[in-house]
């Protein structure tokens, strides 16, 4: 493929949405499809709140954060051949941060600016070479206003709340449960929307995808070929 952009490695791409709207998974496999790195940023806000619920520090202190006491959270996203693996102390805590205390408490977390400014250095970093596809909810307007292509993805409430369950393994979709984890996702989003700092919202040139009723490899396919474009200098 001719490259066209100045980046060494490839282009940037940027994937925002809403909880559970497939970003991550999509994000991950287009990463795949280019030969690009995955830089899934939610998991470095999880890892935060993971850190700081072992270390028992109260939320009611975590709107005043200092960059030494992030420091020394020893947070770390370490590069991998396919993306970034997160460390807490040295430990990897890929399964931890996805645990429903972290679910509960990450919205709170990552509205807190000296939070979103403390990583944006290591997000940024992983960007330097290009060659990545990055998954968010502030990738396209703030970490990467420059991407070269940025979509965002959305998807109806109960859907999202049915591949959640899915995902987890709950064989119980049942029509409660599916309410009950549609209105945890809706109150993460409206935390999101909502904070002062970065929040969701859809960049002005970003594409919007519809991923309601859409197969998993029909959508991967169609930013691959938007990508491929991008790349090529379309
Ligand atoms: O995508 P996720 O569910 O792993 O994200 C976890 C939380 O982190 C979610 O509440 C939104 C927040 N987040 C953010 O504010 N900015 C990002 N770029 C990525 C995630």
């Amino acid at each position: 493929m001719t490259q066209r952009t100045h980046r060494p490695d490839g282009i940037i791409v940027a994937l925002d949405g809403p909880a559970g709207s497939g970003k991550s998974s999509t994000a991950k496999a287009l990463a795949a499809r280019l030969g690009y790195r995955h830089l899934d940023s939610g998991a470095f806000y999880r890892a935060i709140t993971h850190a700081a619920l072992q270390a028992e520090i109260p939320v009611e202190r975590w709107d005043s954060l200092t960059p030494a006491e992030l420091d020394a959270l020893e947070v770390h996203g370490a590069a991998d051949g396919a993306g970034y693996h997160m460390t807490v102390a040295g430990r990897d805590v890929g399964e931890a941060i996805r645990s429903e205390r972290v679910n509960a408490h990450v919205s709170r977390m990552a509205a807190v600016p000296s939070v979103r400014e403390w990583l944006m250095d290591a997000l940024r970093e992983a960007g330097a070479r290009g060659g990545l596809v990055a998954d968010g909810r502030d990738i396209g307007t703030v970490v990467f206003p420059d991407a070269e292509l940025k979509a965002y993805l959305v998807c109806a409430p109960e859907e999202r709340a049915r591949r959640r369950l899915l995902e987890r393994g709950e064989p119980d979709v049942a029509p409660e449960a599916l309410r009950a984890e549609a209105a945890r996702l809706q109150a993460r989003d409206e935390i999101d929307s909502t904070r002062a700092v970065a929040p969701l919202t859809q960049a002005a040139d970003a594409v919007l995808v519809d991923t309601t009723g859409m197969e998993f490899g029909e959508q991967v396919e169609r930013l691959a070929r938007l990508a491929l474009e991008r790349a090529a200098g379309g």
